[in-house]
């Protein structure tokens, strides 16, 4: 099978990105925007919009990028960076001003103007989840939810995760989003979804019948997604305060993860039957009991976020279980802390055990991206010693160049090319966040915080 050259399927497109000087862009979008550009994945014409509130100049946010990518690669490309150069515009603009969305739709429509083409519109909203709404009504309501002025083309939003803070905020959320945009506009972006690792999870259940027969609960005793962090809060302080782990990384990535290894696989790759199971999944989880939730924070974390009477989770490990008969039996638990001992994200697939035989199915979503297999060996020798052995598949040891492009550039690419399927559907968004809303209620009664140091494994007696 031979990987396809992205860029191809790509009509010509203007890319807005609100909020084009904050955090994530100047870490994860302009570098993977220099990426495409460089790998040739872009169509020619598409031109990036910088929109920000602060005069910010195209050389400004060149160098930003040049000092991203010299740290990750070593190496930057002048003639990528000429052609990113090429294709930069800025265009200030307060989010929350609707006064100023009729000068956007101008601007837009004089870009199209210039190239003489037609070209899809997309969105992305990289700014504070609390200015969503305003951005979303204004887009609206000044008609730049419509297609180009010279014909056919598709205007999308593309969002950042959290989508809304609990069952009722993102029930408005994107009931606000679907009165501008239809949900066929709509990209609600999960960069984890997007990483080369997470991917292969389908892949490898389609592609592997030997598990086939075993994929239930009958077989698998436990499913565990785990995501240790060894980074705090990285000066996000505004944002995690508000947040906490349950939101930021549950009820998005790790539910998301989750589905991958528990849809009904599909007979093809559809799309809709894709989020349809993923949907079925998730409507059937629920705490296994919302008291024995381990909720950590490390300490330090709250002069580091200058609130002293902070109780928000920087560490999570709960039970869930799901009413799908094929996972009767089947104990799923979730795991994520900052600040931990070391950084891994992994889903285990563990087999029930007879006597002392057992295996271990591991998807190392990072780092170290591969599949391990624990099996059951005999000792060397006269015994009958049993001894738990690996078949360990690397990336790095098996593809010839397994340098794969960073999650971001798969979200830019998918989005630009309108493939929905490494994006989360409003029905997944809302259904996540039910399974998530008895805990929500149950620490709004309850503060059963545990405080952990830095460094370590969370909350003593608890991590895995
Ligand atoms: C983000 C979370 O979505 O994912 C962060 O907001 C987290 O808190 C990050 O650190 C982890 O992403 P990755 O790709 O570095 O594992």
């Amino acid at each position: 099978m031979s990987d396809v050259l992205l860029g191809s399927e790509q009509k010509p497109a203007i890319l807005v990105i609100f909020g084009i000087t904050g955090n994530l862009a100047k870490l994860k979008l302009l570098p993977a925007l220099y990426h495409l550009v460089k790998d040739n994945r872009l169509h020619p014409q598409t031109i990036i919009l910088g929109a920000s509130r602060r005069p910010v100049s195209v050389d400004e946010l060149l160098k930003t990028v040049e000092v991203c990518v010299l740290e990750e690669d070593n190496v930057c490309d002048p003639e990528a960076l000429k052609d990113l150069q090429r294709r930069l515009r800025m265009y200030q603009i307060d989010p929350e001003q609707e006064a100023d969305y009729d000068g956007l739709l101008a601007y837009l429509n004089s870009l199209e103007d210039e190239t003489g083409m037609c070209m899809d519109r997309l969105y992305y909203l990289s700014v504070p989840p609390a200015v969503y709404p305003a951005v979303v009504h204004h887009l609206g309501v000044h008609g730049l939810n419509a297609s180009c002025q010279h014909g056919n083309a598709t205007t999308r939003l593309l969002v950042e995760k959290p989508f809304g803070h609990d069952v009722a905020s993102a029930e408005t959320l994107i009931a606000e989003m679907a009165e501008q945009f239809e949900e066929d506009q709509v990209f609600r972006i999960d960069h984890y979804l997007a990483k080369e690792s997470a991917q292969n999870i389908l892949t490898f259940r389609r592609h592997n019948p030997v598990f086939m027969d075993s994929w239930n609960g009958r077989h698998i005793s436990q499913i565990k997604v785990l995501a240790h962090e060894q980074i705090g809060i990285a000066g996000r302080v505004n944002f995690y305060d508000q947040v906490g782990a349950l939101r930021d990384l549950v009820q998005s990535h790790l539910l998301q993860l989750l589905t991958l290894v528990m849809l009904d696989l599909a007979k093809d790759d559809d799309d809709i039957a894709l989020h349809q199971a993923k949907a079925i999944v998730l409507d059937s989880l629920s705490p296994v009991d919302v008291g024995s939730i381990v909720r950590g924070q490390y300490n330090g974390y709250t002069s580091e976020v200058d609130n002293p009477d902070s109780r928000t989770e920087t560490y999570v490990r709960l039970n869930l279980t799901s009413d799908l008969l094929r996972w009767q039996g089947t104990d799923i638990l979730i795991e994520t802390g900052k600040s931990l001992d070391t950084k891994k994200t992994e889903i285990q697939i563990v087999f029930h055990e007879a006597d002392e035989t057992g295996n271990r199915l591991t998807f190392r979503i990072q780092p170290n991206e591969g599949i391990d297999l624990q099996l059951t060996a005999k000792k060397p020798g006269f015994g009958k010693t049993l001894q738990k052995v690996s078949m360990d598949f690397s990336y790095h040891g098996v593809f010839e160049d397994p340098k794969h492009p960073d999650a971001y550039e798969r979200v830019l690419v998918d989005a630009l090319n309108g493939d929905h399927s490494l994006f989360a559907t409003s029905d997944e968004v809302m259904a996540s966040w039910r399974v998530l809303q008895p805990i929500l209620d149950y620490w709004q009664a309850n503060d059963n915080l545990l405080t952990y140091e830095p460094g370590s494994r969370g909350p003593a007696n608890s991590a895995e």
